[in-house]
C-alpha cells in the first residue's frame, strides 16, 4: 500500500527495569492455556464451511486482527470464534501500550486480548516490538545508546511476559522506506544493526516464538522495497541471525492492488528459509478478485503457513471509508468471503511439518531457485497523470478526522472532495502539525515534509475526482501531544 513507515549497550543497565517490569507484570498474568497447536493437515478431508476449518485442512490458520474495544462487541466476537483460529492485538501489545513510562510495563490491555483468543482454542501473533510508530513517549527523548539499551529492555520486558504463550512475534514492524533503503528513524539512527540487535535479542528472551520482520508494499516482487527487504533477510539468514518469517502487511489499495507476481514474492522469501505470512490484510472495496488471488498466491506456497485480515467487518477496519475486508458492517460475509473460503479449500500445498504422519509429507518442496533477477523498482505513487479537463473546473475541499488515537501519537483521515462541477484533475492538500509532531505514515498520498506544514498530493489513482465525488488519505503521527492537525488548504492545479 501506499507511502506510508553503534553497538548496543550491555544489558547491564536494562536489567534492572525489567526486573522492575517483570514484578509489576506479576500482578496481571496471561492464561495458562498454553500455545494451541494446529491441527494435523489433511487435503482428503471435506472443505471447511468456515475460513479457520478452510485453512487448517492445509495446515494453516486464518487470523484476524481486534482491538481491546472489540471484547464488548458481541457481534465482532461471533464471527471471531467461528472464523478465526489466529488473533492479533491492533493497538494493545505495541511497544506504547506495553511501556508507557521506562520500566513500567502494562499488559492489560493486550492480556485481555490474549486470554480471550487463548480461551476460545486461538493462537495469537505479538504486534509488535520495535517500530518508528507508536513507540513510547520517553522514547521520543532518547538516541543513540540510551534508546538502544531501551529498545532491547523492551523487548527483553515485553517477551518476558508472553513467553511460551505466543506463536509469533513481529520482532521488527516497518524499518524500510519505498526505495528499498532503511527508513530513517530514531530506531534507525543507533546504528544500522539495530534489527539484527533487536532479532538476537528476542531468541535470547524467547527461544520457542516465531521471530518475524513484518513490512507493508513488499508484495510485488519487483519493487524496490520488497528487494530491500529480501536482501536483509538473505544476509540474516547466511549470518545466523535469528530470524523465522518475514509478515507481508498485504494492504491492498488502489494503488498498490494484488501484484501478478506476489507468489513469486512469498516462494522467494520462503526459499531462504523462513515461513511467510499475510499479516494485515485489506483490499480498497473488498475486491473479490484480489483477495481469490492473494488466497491462491499463499495457498500455492508451502512455507506461507497463514493470512491475517485486519479486522473482521468493515466497521473494525483502520480503513473503514474503503470497506476492505470481508464482512460488512451487517455482519454479512461478501463475495470475496466466499472467494477466499473456496481458494482455501483448495489448496493443494500444506505447511511442512503438519501432515499426518510427519514421515509421509505430501506437500510440495518449496522452490529452492534463487530469484535471479533484480528489476528496477515500480513505485506505486507516481506524480498524477493530468488529463485534459473539461468543463468547470473542479473545487476541492478537504476534511480531517482523527481515526484512533493513543498516549504517543494519532491516526488521521482527510477526506478529499470535488464540490465543483467540473473533474478535479489532482489534488494537494496542506495541513500544519502541531509543534512535537511528526509524520510517520502515509498512504493513498504522497507527502512532502514531515513536520510543521506538510503537504500531501494525491496518489497515482486517486487524483481524478470527477463533480462531488471523493477520496480519502490516511496518515500517523508520532506526538508528544494530540493536538489535531490543522487544514491549510486544498488546491488543485
Ligand atoms: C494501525 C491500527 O489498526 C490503527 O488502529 C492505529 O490507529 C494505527 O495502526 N501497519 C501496522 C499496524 O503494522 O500496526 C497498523 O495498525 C496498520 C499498518
Amino acid at each position: 500500500m501506499k507511502d506510508v513507515p553503534a553497538q548496543p549497550r550491555r544489558r547491564t543497565g536494562g536489567r534492572t527495569r525489567l526486573l522492575l517490569g517483570g514484578v509489576l507484570a506479576a500482578a496481571i498474568t496471561v492464561s495458562s492455556v498454553a500455545v494451541a497447536t494446529l491441527a494435523h493437515a489433511d487435503l482428503s478431508g471435506p472443505p471447511g464451511t468456515t475460513l479457520k476449518a478452510a485453512a487448517e485442512r492445509s495446515g494453516r490458520y486464518f487470523g484476524a486482527a481486534m482491538g481491546g474495544d472489540r471484547l464488548n462487541d458481541n457481534g465482532f466476537l461471533t464471527i471471531a470464534n467461528r472464523e478465526f483460529d489466529m488473533m492479533t492485538a491492533v493497538n494493545e501489545m505495541k511497544p506504547d501500550a506495553t511501556e508507557p513510562n521506562q520500566g513500567q510495563f502494562n499488559f492489560s490491555a493486550g492480556d485481555a486480548i490474549y486470554n480471550w483468543a487463548v480461551s476460545h482454542g486461538m493462537r495469537v501473533r505479538g504486534h509488535t516490538l520495535a517500530w518508528h510508530a507508536q513507540q513510547p513517549r520517553f522514547w521520543a527523548n532518547l538516541s543513540g545508546s540510551a534508546l538502544r539499551s531501551a529498545m532491547i529492555s523492551h523487548i527483553n520486558g515485553v517477551m518476558a511476559h508472553y513467553k511460551g504463550k505466543l506463536a509469533y512475534w513481529d520482532v521488527v514492524n516497518e524499518a524500510f522506506a519505498e526505495n528499498g533503503s532503511r527508513r530513517s528513524s530514531n530506531l534507525q539512527a543507533t546504528g544500522n544493526d539495530w534489527i539484527e540487535v533487536a532479532f538476537r535479542t528476542a531468541k535470547a528472551a524467547d527461544p520457542g516464538v516465531k521471530l518475524c520482520y513484518n513490512d507493508y508494499n513488499i508484495e510485488n516482487w519487483t519493487y524496490a522495497k520488497t528487494q530491500g527487504v529480501y536482501n536483509m533477510i538473505s544476509d540474516f539468514k547466511a549470518r545466523g541471525v535469528p530470524i523465522d518469517c518475514v509478515g507481508l502487511q498485504t494492504h491492498f489499495t488502489g494503488g498498490s492492488s494484488l501484484p501478478g507476481n506476489f507468489q513469486q514474492t512469498l516462494s522467494s522469501f520462503a526459499a531462504l528459509g523462513v515461513d511467510v505470512a499475510l499479516t494485515e490484510a485489506d483490499v480498497t472495496n473488498a475486491a473479490t478478485n484480489q483477495y481469490q488471488g492473494l488466497t491462491q498466491a499463499c495457498m500455492n506456497v508451502p512455507r506461507c503457513v497463514g493470512i491475517t485480515t485486519w479486522g473482521i467487518r468493515d466497521s473494525d477496519s483502520w480503513r473503514g471509508s474503503e470497506n476492505p475486508l470481508l464482512f460488512d458492517r451487517n455482519s454479512n460475509p461478501k463475495a470475496a468471503y466466499t472467494a477466499v473460503l473456496n481458494a482455501l479449500n483448495a489448496a493443494s500445498t500444506t505447511v511442512p511439518g503438519t501432515t499426518t504422519p510427519p514421515s509421509t509429507p505430501t506437500s510440495t518442496p518449496p522452490s529452492s531457485t534463487p530469484p535471479t533477477s533484480t528489476p528496477p523498482s515500480t513505485p506505486t505513487s507516481t506524480p498524477p497523470s493530468t488529463p485534459p479537463s473539461t468543463g468547470e473546473p473542479g473545487a476541492c475541499t478537504a476534511t480531517y478526522r482523527t481515526v484512533n488515537s493513543w498516549g504517543g501519537g494519532y491516526q488521521g483521515e482527510v477526506t478529499v472532495a470535488n464540490n465543483g462541477s467540473g473533474t478535479l484533475n489532482g489534488w494537494t492538500v496542506r495541513l500544519t502539525l502541531a509543534a512535537g509532531q511528526t509524520l510517520a505514515n502515509v498512504w493513498n498520498g504522497v507527502n512532502t515534509g514531515t513536520t510543521g506544514t506538510i503537504s500531501v498530493r494525491n496518489a497515482s489513482y486517486n487524483g481524478s475526482l470527477g463533480a462531488n465525488a471523493s477520496t480519502t488519505f490516511g496518515f500517523l503521527v508520532n506526538a508528544s501531544t494530540n493536538t489535531a492537525p490543522g487544514v491549510v488548504s486544498c488546491t488543485s492545479p
